[in-house]
């Protein structure tokens, strides 16, 4: 059986980015960018979001693709967020289908029609993107966001740069705990929202450098979590939103006792293995994250 170092570096891999993930990403965004630039003049698209910063995790969903859009569709600008979000919409229908394609608060979603196995495996294949139409303002951009009926600014370099530099802090574990992180969000129904929250939260919440333990890790990290999941959460660039801004009062308190209940569960597992039960200390883990924690 593996230890459970081995069991926890195993499941750190299954949540990188696989060169056939990153070939078919790609595929998708240049399928997208020759269909979309027959509807718009887009200058300078890319990948980006968690998946360009590698703290994405799986199965491969909804990779972003910003869009930044040219000067002949700058009236899109002085107009309400829905109107480009539905001119997305009506263009990538056109070639996903309707039933395939719908609008998110910030982007438009392509569902391409893959379902993980029990397993939680793709075959390496991407679940959907989001296609995210911009303005460049100087360094910066703008999106829509219908929830706020505005134009938002937003920067990806600086959450990039942040990752970086908070990755280089934890002696380069950070963003898989992160990916870890997030896997056990989308295992127990998202009680964290949006899944950049947690990220975010990271970017505080994990200091002082990676304590060589997994399991001691995340024990405190759900516990400091579970502490600070009520607070007000900034855009880690200065510019839009505060990224908490869909945790009203409900949301935070299950948020509140699902990360109470994860540390827990961290706890029982530790003292399984001290007892000395390392295969049903491995149970306690997968059954915390998710099939993709490996089976003893
Ligand atoms: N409140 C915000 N203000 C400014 N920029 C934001 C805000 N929320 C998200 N963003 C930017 O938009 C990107 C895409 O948002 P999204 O919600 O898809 O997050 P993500 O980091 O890609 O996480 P996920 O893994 O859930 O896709 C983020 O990575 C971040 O760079
Ligand atoms: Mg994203």
């Amino acid at each position: 059986m593996r230890t459970l170092e081995e069991a926890f570096l195993k499941f750190k891999s299954r949540l990188e980015l696989k060169p056939k993930e990153q070939d078919n990403a790609s595929e998708r965004h240049k399928e997208i960018r020759a269909h979309l630039k027959t509807k718009f003049t887009i200058e300078n698209d890319f990948l980006t979001g968690s998946y360009a910063r590698w703290t994405k995790t799986k199965p491969l969903k909804d990779v972003d693709i910003f869009c930044p859009l040219g000067t002949a569709h700058a009236h899109y600008r002085d107009e309400h967020p829905d109107n480009v979000l539905k001119a997305f919409e009506t263009a990538l229908a056109e070639k996903y289908g309707a039933a395939n394609v719908s609008r998110q608060r910030r982007s438009c979603t392509v569902d391409f029609g893959v379902t993980p196995d029990s397993e939680d495996k793709t075959d390496y294949k991407v679940m959907s993107v989001d296609v995210v139409p911009a303005f460049k303002k100087d360094d910066d951009y703008e999106i829509p966001d219908a929830n706020e009926g505005k134009w938002i600014e937003t920067n990806p370099k600086t959450h990039a740069d942040k990752a970086v530099a908070a990755q280089r802090a934890y002696n380069d574990q950070w963003k898989a705990m992160v990916r870890m992180l997030k896997y056990w969000n989308n295992h127990h129904g998202k009680p964290v929202k949006p899944s950049f929250l947690l990220e975010v939260m990271c970017l505080d919440c994990l200091s002082g450098g990676f304590g060589g333990r997994w399991d001691y890790e995340f024990q405190s990290l759900f516990a400091t979590l579970a502490n600070r999941i009520d607070e007000v959460w900034a855009d880690p660039a200065g510019l839009g939103p505060p990224v908490s801004d869909m945790m009203d009062n409900a949301r935070k308190a299950t948020a509140k006792s699902a990360l109470e209940a994860a540390e827990s569960a961290a706890t029982n597992a530790i003292h399984l293995a001290r007892q000395g039960k390392n295969y049903e200390a491995h149970l306690a883990w997968r059954a915390l994250f998710g099939p993709l924690f490996p089976h003893p």
